[in-house]
């Protein structure tokens, strides 16, 4: 997708792989086979999002493990990537991170074997995890077809909701609802996901909603079209958009969708749609005959889900209102 985008920075470069290479560069998580056994591996790390340390090394956490789960993957090992600035991350600030990751990692029974510190201006903190498809049967992004429902677990506008937190205009507290979405594994989403036979899955996180629908359109060769009315928003984070709170890379996102959207939707719209998400919900695609089943596991489950639109033959993304 954008400058940053590994693929992107890779491309021309004729990588190393060997037979047992199942999925490289470019999709959620790497899928490696060894020894019979189908191995997920992925490493995400992210800038304090949460003002509170324990929240944030707990809302990483849940952040890194959702590629493995996005692959339909269970996770079971995780290394710590942590860089820390002394003045302005203290050493009992550090504490608190890595107790909410492990907190996190208890909940996803993922073991933490080790890690790496380095000193870094602006304080990051992320994980390397690995992890396993048990029947082999991973979930690409590439195997979306046309006609297919298009299924959200999470609400999106996150990406608003932490600048306002870093200006100032918001408290923790005053975000109760988004908070605990960001903490939210997406282990039963996933388990969902592969239940009702999803053919092509991925997490929304920094490239936004249509960033990441994107990602999963152009690797599968279809296009889609969302029900803007459809897709579940925080309200907060419509009123702070409307009011023009948002965080760069929502416009840098938009820029990368712009040339493949069909829409006549205000700007302000699309920024909630391209709004980098943290530790954002799966995305997607399932047969239209499944919708019921889909309600029904999903109510079983305990896992709120949305279809917001439905992919199709073209390659484009059109953006309705209702
Ligand atoms: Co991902
Ligand atoms: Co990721
Ligand atoms: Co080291």
């Amino acid at each position: 997708m954008g400058p940053g985008d590994l693929q992107a920075i890779l491309k021309g470069i004729e990588l190393y792989r060997d037979e047992r290479t199942l999925v490289s560069v470019g999709d959620d998580a790497g899928v490696y086979e060894y020894g019979g056994t189908v191995l997920i591996q992925t490493v995400d790390v992210i800038t304090p999002v949460l003002n509170d340390p324990y929240l944030w090394g707990a809302v990483g956490t849940a952040n890194a493990l959702s590629d493995v789960y996005a692959m339909g993957g269970e996770p079971l090992t995780a290394l710590a990537v942590v860089g820390f600035n002394s003045c302005e991350l203290e050493v009992k600030d550090l504490r608190k991170v890595m107790e909410g990751a492990v907190a996190k990692l208890r909940e996803a029974k993922t073991v933490l074997l080790g890690g790496h510190t380095i000193d870094d201006k602006e304080p990051k903190f992320g994980l390397a995890v690995t992890g396993v498809c048990p029947e082999g049967a991973y979930v690409t992004q590439s195997g979306a077809k046309p006609e297919q429902l298009i299924v959200l677990t999470k609400p999106v506008g996150t990406g608003v909701l932490v600048k306002a937190l870093k200006d100032g205009k918001l408290k923790e507290e005053d975000i109760p609802e988004a908070v605990e979405n960001m903490l939210r594994l997406n282990d039963r989403a996933s388990r969902l996901m592969l239940a009702v036979g999803a053919t092509a899955c991925t997490d929304v996180t920094g490239f936004g909603l249509l960033g990441h629908l994107w990602n999963v359109c152009r690797s599968s060769g279809v296009g889609a079209e969302l029900v803007f009315g459809e897709i579940p928003l925080y309200e907060r984070s419509v009123a702070l958009v409307r009011e023009g709170v948002y965080p760069r890379g929502a416009v840098d996102n938009l820029r990368f969708v712009e040339n493949v959207l069909e829409t006549e939707l205000e700007r302000w719209k699309l920024l909630l749609l391209t709004d980098p998400v943290t530790s954002g919900g799966l995305l997607f695609t399932v047969d239209r005959e499944r919708r019921e089943e889909l309600f029904r596991r999903a109510r079983k489950l305990g896992v709120d889900c949305w279809i917001i639109g439905e992919t199709t033959p073209e390659g484009r993304i059109r953006v309705v209102q209702r």
